[in-house]
């Protein structure tokens, strides 16, 4: 069967700041969810990851369908409703446009969404970060799918050998979508190239060279591309398929414990690293770090059983730890140099208006001062 996976989510509000949405908000996007299911979805999960709340849903209507996109729409806009009568923060935040056009993407909320011919077992692995950017997925991708020292399949599963087709969006390009497919092994050190920099260049989906098969997508949209300015954080999800033409689920999983730098953190303007945490989970310190939780399921006939929380495993308390102090150290050194992020990103916020201001103050030192200073320096 034609299987499609869609998932969407969206920040509409979340309790003493941006923290987590409270229970009847997620209730009543559940609710809402529940009641447009019959006849159109297969089946449905609805989950969040620090102020982010996302719609997983199964069905067979294909990607970009106008009737599913607008059950998430108006779940979000029955949450929303539940926020502003809450007094919650931020309420209807990604929903940044005023009526509903047919399709999400464009609107605020962030989709990723892949149809596939299921197979007799399908596991798959749903990603959803918060206080970050959808290039936070770069790094994992490339691990997983097409580094031998992350992924021992690469060596010891034949349909793995023959590596993945990568595509990736130049998310900086304004102007309709700008993307470059890419296919390792032969263009490992040029996907490199661009997935080093991953506010410009972003990993959208990849698919296997064996089988055609798509194995993952990232919901890439940059909401400063969108609204002109900085309205939140772009909070990215990613759906990855896993085993036989695919990496193992534990090959996926395994470049989280890094904990690498991205973008985000406070007021999404810092360098912090990402700590997998267990699904549900509020973030904290330094509105952060950035999070990323992994919902584990299993679907047959568009039916889901899970999720299951492969982050919620004792090993990953010694990585918390570690990226806990990782950040702790980036942090010691507050607004300077690294710690933050570059002028091509903070553009998008307040700072531009100060820098505006101090720029005017600006002046050219006089001409004999000039003088006076080189002949100093000449006379040493
Ligand atoms: P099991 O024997 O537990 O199924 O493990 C199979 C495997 O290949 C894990 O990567
Ligand atoms: P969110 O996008 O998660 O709302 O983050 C906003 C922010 O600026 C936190 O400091
Ligand atoms: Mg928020
Ligand atoms: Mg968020
Ligand atoms: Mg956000
Ligand atoms: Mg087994």
């Amino acid at each position: 069967m034609n299987l499609t996976i869609t998932v969407i989510k969206a920040d509409i509000g979340s309790i003493g700041g941006h923290l987590v949405p409270s229970t009847p908000l997620v209730t009543a996007v559940e609710e809402h969810v529940r009641g447009a299911a019959a006849g159109l979805l297969l089946d449905f999960h609805v989950g969040h990851t620090g102020d982010d709340v996302a719609i997983l849903m199964t069905h067979t209507r294909g990607t970009g369908d106008p009737y599913v996109h607008r059950v998430a729409w108006d779940a979000f806009l029955a949450g929303t409703a539940v926020a502003k009568g809450e007094g919650l923060y931020g309420a209807g935040q990604d929903l940044l446009k005023e009526s509903f056009s047919g399709n999400v993407r464009g609107m605020g909320p962030a989709v990723a969404e892949m149809t596939v011919a299921e197979r007799a077992a399908e596991p798959f692995l749903l990603f959803a970060a918060d206080k970050t950017d959808p290039g936070a997925f770069n790094l994992p991708l490339y691990l997983a799918f097409a580094d031998p020292m992350n992924t021992p399949g690469l060596l010891l599963a034949p349909k793995m050998a023959k590596g993945f087709r990568f595509v990736v969006m130049d998310v900086a390009h304004v102007e309709g979508d700008r993307i470059i497919e890419l296919q390792t092994p032969e263009d490992l050190y040029d996907l490199a190239a661009l997935l080093r920099d991953p506010e410009r260049y972003v990993v959208e989906s990849v698919w296997s060279r064996a089988t055609g098969d798509q194995a993952a997508v990232v919901a890439t949209s940059r909401l400063h591309n969108i609204a002109g300015k900085y309205t939140g954080k772009d909070d990215p999800v990613m759906l990855v398929r896993c085993q036989m033409q695919f990496p193992a689920t534990g090959e996926v999983l395994a470049p989280f414990q890094i904990g690498h730098f991205v973008a985000g953190g406070m007021r999404g303007s810092h360098n912090m690293p990402l700590m997998p945490v267990t699904l549900g989970s509020p973030v904290s310190y330094f509105d952060g770090p950035p999070i990323v939780t992994c919902g584990a399921y299993s679907v047959r006939n568009g039916v889901l059983t899970g999720p299951v929380d492969p982050f919620a495993h004792p090993f990953w308390d010694a990585v918390r730890t570690r990226v806990a102090e990782k950040a702790v150290e980036m942090r010691r050194q507050g607004f300077f140099g690294a710690a933050m992020l570059p002028m091509s990103e903070l553009e998008y916020t307040g700072i531009m208006e100060k820098l505006a201001e101090l720029d005017r103050r600006f002046r050219l030192r006089p001409e004999e001062r000039h003088q006076e200073q080189a002949s100093v320096v000449t006379a040493h």
